[in-house]
């Protein structure tokens, strides 16, 4: 069986879905891997890696594609319209594993659909136990948390740790994170190995012992149970609980030095976390990073991939963090690939066998067999 790993085209775009070490570890399915010259590259993985790893190198779309069982890629493939047509020449009962954010391409969906192409969404890979090791959305959030509080602390006009030195003794900087889930998690650890103090804020109660665990302050909302959904999500605040909400943050934001916001909500607009009133009571040269800025921001003045100055306070809402740590973004990202696709294979006989009963296939698949089978995305084109 073929896979054939494609080059990213999306501008900025660096990771690659596939590494050499993985493709290692797949050889014993049988899977012959053809890699488009070069898609490595930015990431830090040559062709001559790939090659050594067993890889075949195609120049061009075609070739590359023909014949194709799986099609791997990091961004969801461009139509054409908005790039190169990476749609039309994936082969009828080929398998796509992409990030697809099926909600915001819909054509793109149809299209895959009618191409009778098996998609699957990396975005979809359910939060349950056995499927972890496949989670795209906590690897590469995991990075983000990180890259987030390093962008942070290059936009300060202060150093987050504290310093004694003959020059005097500089204080240690103020870190806020609002929402603690695998990204807000990650930038706490980073800003207490960088020597900020710490505090945290989330709505579900579950996280403060995580938060606390990290050497972060807790700050507490009005807690309730009900925050969470059976998923483990966060669910959406009343309006009162979202007013009290804010009036909590508002009374520890006015002295943060760096804000990272990563509240979310999956499937809906972010929420409202910071608004302008609570930009103007920071001091300026403070700097907040919002990492929900491509559902809306966690505030109101966030741009995506903007630079916004508002009263001296620099807000950032970079939508591509992993791709600015493509190499361990790529590395992470190919071993979720890896492991959904070592999933589609019988463990003993090694025979391939998609089963759309499976608890992560059925859930991850999107179209298959001609038809869109994710429900969500259904109902949205029948609308
Ligand atoms: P997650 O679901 O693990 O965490 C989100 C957290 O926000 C949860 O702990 C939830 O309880 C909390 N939350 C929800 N509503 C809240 C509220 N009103 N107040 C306080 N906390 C609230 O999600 P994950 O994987 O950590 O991702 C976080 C965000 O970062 C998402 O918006 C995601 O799209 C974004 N992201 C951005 C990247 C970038 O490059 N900008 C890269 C990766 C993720």
């Amino acid at each position: 069986m073929k896979v054939a790993v494609l080059a990213e085209t999306r501008p900025g775009e660096k990771r690659v879905a596939m590494v050499p070490a993985e493709i290692e570890a797949l050889k014993q399915y049988g899977l012959e891997f053809h890699l488009e010259a070069g898609a490595g590259v930015a990431a830090g993985f040559t062709d001559e890696a790939f090659r050594e790893a067993g890889a075949t190198i195609v120049n061009d779309l075609g070739p590359l594609l023909g014949d194709a069982k799986f099609v791997l890629k990091v961004a969801p493939p461009t139509m054409g319209a908005d790039g190169r047509d990476e749609v039309s020449p994936l082969p009828a009962g080929s398998i796509l594993i992409s990030f697809l954010a099926p909600a915001d391409n819909l054509d793109l969906i149809r299209s895959l659909a009618s191409g009778n192409v098996t998609a699957m969404g990396m975005e979809l890979v359910p939060r349950i136990t056995r499927a972890q090791k496949m989670d795209a959305l906590s690897s590469q959030a995991t990075v983000a948390g990180y890259e987030a509080v390093l962008l942070g602390a290059t936009n300060m006009v202060k150093f987050l740790p504290m310093f004694m030195t003959a020059a005097g003794t500089i204080r240690p900087g103020k870190t806020l994170v609002l929402g603690a889930g695998v990204a807000g998690l990650q930038a706490i650890a980073t800003a207490k190995r960088l020597g900020s103090t710490v505090e945290a804020f989330d709505v579900r109660p579950a996280v403060k012992e995580q938060v606390e665990s990290l050497g972060a302050k807790f700050v507490e909302a009005e807690m309730d149970e009900s925050a969470e959904d059976e998923g483990g999500y966060a669910k959406a605040r009343s309006e009162d609980q979202a007013a009290e909400d804010q009036a909590l943050i508002a009374a520890h934001i006015h002295d943060a030095d760096l804000v990272v916001t990563t509240a979310q909500i999956p499937g809906r607009k972010a929420p409202v976390l910071i608004t302008q009133e609570m930009v103007e009571s920071m001091a300026p040269g403070s700097v907040i990073i919002d990492l929900a800025a491509s559902t809306g921001g966690n505030c109101p003045l966030t741009r995506p991939d903007e630079r916004v100055e508002h009263n001296g306070v620099v807000i950032l809402g970079p939508t591509n963090l992993p791709s600015m740590l493509p190499l361990h973004a790529s590395q992470m990202y190919a071993r979720n690939v890896r492991e959904l696709v070592a999933e589609m294979f019988d463990k003993e006989s090694k025979e391939f066998n998609l089963d759309m009963e499976n608890d992560v296939l059925g859930p991850t698949t999107i179209t298959h067999g001609g038809q869109v089978v994710h429900e969500p995305t259904k109902e949205k084109l029948g609308s």
